[in-house]
């Protein structure tokens, strides 16, 4: 197997993981977590979303959340902005760092974003040109890229269209996400080709969520073509308020200890990191869905 020497881990578990939790966790609680996540070696923690608090209440403090975590020199904290609003009030709190977010399935671009992928390209544009003028770095998501929740399986062309639009708006790097979870290595590999056709590969992360327990595998397979930013999540907290039946995003300690298994760099702490987990698993009440985690808690 040839595997990239180092891996960025993306650290969505503040944002991705705790959207969609029906109690509000508190911003004390948050920031918290982003600052113990600070100091476990993380260069890119994902710290909230400015998007409408009525869509997603969970995400209504992080204006507070960004303004109150104490940034450590060499970490990213970017947030999601969904269009020109979400990034003035993003930009007010802080942010040096956005993501956009769009999808291969028009209907999930309905759902969750209220507009088509065309309408979506066309809210991202303004926020592109905000962002290159302000020297604010911009990821940008596409999700559903392994089948959506009311569309059923999406072509990889159709991955590779909104990916190669959200690229050429300057995007620094396109998230393939797999928000229900449904994916397997071989269809995996063969969306990441048709989309590192468009736009190199050293500029795609991959992002998956754990439903049909594929995440790890999935993972692996996509290294193998040499991807080299992996999205996870502490403790795999997650799903996606709107993806009915989307389970938790795979979990940042079970993608970690693959890695040092594999001998890849990440220069994450893994004690820290499941310490992390543990300290947001302990707020809400539940065991982490890492299996890492639990294994690690039943050594000690
Ligand atoms: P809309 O209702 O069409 O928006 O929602 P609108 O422009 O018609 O405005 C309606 C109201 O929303 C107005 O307020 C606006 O001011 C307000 P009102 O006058 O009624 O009081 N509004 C906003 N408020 C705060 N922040 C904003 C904002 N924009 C408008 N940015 C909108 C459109 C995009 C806002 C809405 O659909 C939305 O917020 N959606 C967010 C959905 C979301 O966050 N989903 C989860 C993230 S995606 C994900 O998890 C997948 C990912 O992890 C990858 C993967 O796993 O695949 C990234
Ligand atoms: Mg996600």
């Amino acid at each position: 197997m040839r595997l990239p020497k180092r891996i960025k881990l993306v650290e969505v578990g503040a944002r991705d993981g705790l959207q969609n939790e029906k109690d509000i966790v508190p911003s004390a609680v948050k920031i918290d977590l982003i600052d113990r996540l600070s100091d476990t070696g993380l260069s890119m923690i994902e710290a909230g979303a400015f998007v409408s608090p009525k869509w997603v209440p969970q995400m209504a403090d992080s204006g507070a959340v960004l303004s109150g975590i104490a940034r450590k020199t060499g970490v990213r904290y970017p947030v999601l902005v969904p269009n020109m609003k979400g990034y003035e009030a993003a930009r007010a709190s802080g942010a040096r760092e956005i993501a956009v977010f769009g999808a291969a399935s028009e209907t999930f671009t309905q759902r969750n974003i209220n507009c088509s992928i065309a309408e979506s390209l066309a809210r991202f544009a303004p926020v592109a040109e905000a962002a290159a003028r302000d020297g604010v770095t911009m990821r940008g998501y596409v999700s559903c890229v392994l089948g959506c929740p009311y569309e059923g399986e999406i072509a990889p062309a159709a991955v590779a269209q909104v990916s190669a639009r959200l690229f050429e708006m300057g995007c620094a790097e396109i998230s393939l996400g797999d928000t229900i979870g449904v994916g397997t290595p071989a269809k995996a590999q063969a969306m990441v080709q048709t989309v590192a056709a468009e736009i190199p590969i050293e500029r795609l992360a991959v992002h998956f969520h754990d439903t049909y327990g594929q995440a790890l595998a999935n993972i692996l397979a996509c290294l193998e073509l040499g991807v080299a930013i992996v999205d996870s999540s502490v403790a795999g907290l997650g799903g996606c308020p709107y993806a009915k039946g989307a389970s938790g995003n795979v979990a940042s300690e079970d993608v970690l200890y693959m890695l040092e298994g594999l001998g890849i760099e990440t220069g994450v702490d893994l004690g820290k990191l499941s310490a992390a987990g543990r300290f947001i698993c302990d707020h809400l009440g539940r065991a982490p869905a890492s299996k890492v985690a639990q294994a690690l808690a039943a050594k000690n």
